[in-house]
């Protein structure tokens, strides 16, 4: 059995669903052959280390206890730099004004020679091309499935079910709180701000909404997908986004009464006519990119396997968990 030790930096939903899936799927794990220790758990106010393996199930609980994972005073730079070993998963906010604190985790991971999974969007929306020189030069792999549509496995589909393909153009819905507002506002035809206001009670939507409902989260999303699928070189800044707050029930029963959904739309291609966008679009009612509720769905156009549609939930602790262990069972299987 091979032993590959992880450490898990940043300790919230995502970085606990993953601590219960690793519990939970030890058997599966050790059907591969893989070993799956957790050396290092940090959030923001320290860190537990146990090289022979983190009892996961007391980190968590005194995560919901205390508040806090630490049980020393090292650093999340600390753990990445100092500890043994093979695997950093960086779970920390998304943050699209620098990318920190991530960017910097990442790159120390990658210049002690660690493999990096991440499901943070925001070093990738903003240094993606940098981020890959850095995991090339340290010899390591740098993975990120989570970081697009949560359980959707959108870019393991295209670089490994679909390899051989080129994928010509992917249309989506990248954002689960958008795709919410807008279906309660077309099934119920209630106002932007009433449905708003339900999806922030129902912890579906942020107390500050913005970076959702002005398209920015998509826009992000598309930024990956246009920089690892096709090997655009775009940042944040390239892409047209336009948000959802300014759509009425009007609009919406008007695109209704032609047999149309309006949906928030991400989009690219790449090429003479490229396009980098996210805006919302009428969509006929039986399109396959009309799914309703929280779900994310991309249709990817190729050259040889024609559409291929992928839908799934875009959040939720243990939904980014599958994203994540998908990516680190890639790195066990290929690396050690
Ligand atoms: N939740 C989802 O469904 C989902 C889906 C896809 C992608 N993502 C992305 O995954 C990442 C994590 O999401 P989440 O929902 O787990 O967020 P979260 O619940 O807010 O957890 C973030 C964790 O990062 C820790 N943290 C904050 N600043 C830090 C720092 N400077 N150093 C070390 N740790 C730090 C926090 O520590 P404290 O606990 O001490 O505050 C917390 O444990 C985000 O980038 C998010 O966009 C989330």
């Amino acid at each position: 059995m091979k032993t590959v030790k992880l450490s898990i930096i940043g300790f919230g939903a995502v970085g606990q669903g993953v601590a219960q899936a690793i519990l939970q799927k030890k058997d599966n794990l050790a059907d591969m052959d893989i070993n799956l220790v957790v050396v290092a758990i940090s959030d923001r106010t320290g860190a537990c280390v146990e090289p022979n393996g983190v009892d996961l199930e007391a980190a968590i609980k005194r995560k919901k206890e205390k508040g806090s994972v630490a049980t020393t005073d090292l650093t999340s730079l600390d753990v990445i730099r100092d500890i043994d070993h093979n695997i950093v998963l960086d779970a920390t906010p998304t943050n699209i004004e620098d990318g920190e604190p991530g960017l910097t985790y990442m790159l120390e991971a990658f210049r002690h020679g660690r493999h990096v999974v991440t499901s943070n969007k925001g070093p990738l929306a903003l240094k993606y091309n940098m981020l890959c020189d850095e995991a090339h030069k340290g010899g390591v792999q740098f993975r990120f499935e989570a970081t697009v549509g949560g359980a959707m496995p959108i870019l393991n589909l295209a670089r490994d079910a679909l390899a051989g393909n080129m994928v010509m153009s992917i249309e989506g819905i990248l954002n689960g709180t958008c795709n919410y507002i807008l279906s309660r506002m077309t099934e119920e035809s209630l106002s932007y701000k009433q449905v708003l206001g339900e999806a922030q009670e129902l912890g579906i939507a942020e107390t500050d909404p913005s970076y959702d409902v002005e398209g920015i989260d998509a826009a992000c999303k598309l930024v990956i997908l246009a920089n690892s699928i096709f090997k655009m070189n775009v940042t944040y800044d390239d892409v047209d986004v336009t948000g959802i707050t300014k759509i009425t029930p009007e609009s919406i029963s008007l695109a209704g009464a032609e047999g149309m959904v309006i949906k928030l739309i991400g989009e690219v291609r790449d090429g003479d006519d490229a396009i980098i966008k996210v805006v919302p679009k009428l969509v006929p009612k039986n399109h396959p990119l009309a799914v309703g509720g929280t779900l994310n769905v991309a249709l990817l156009r190729t050259d040889m396997a024609g559409p291929i549609c992928v839908e799934g939930r875009g959040a939720g602790s243990m939904e980014t968990a599958s994203a994540v262990l998908s990516d680190i069972i890639a790195i066990c299987k290929k690396e050690f």
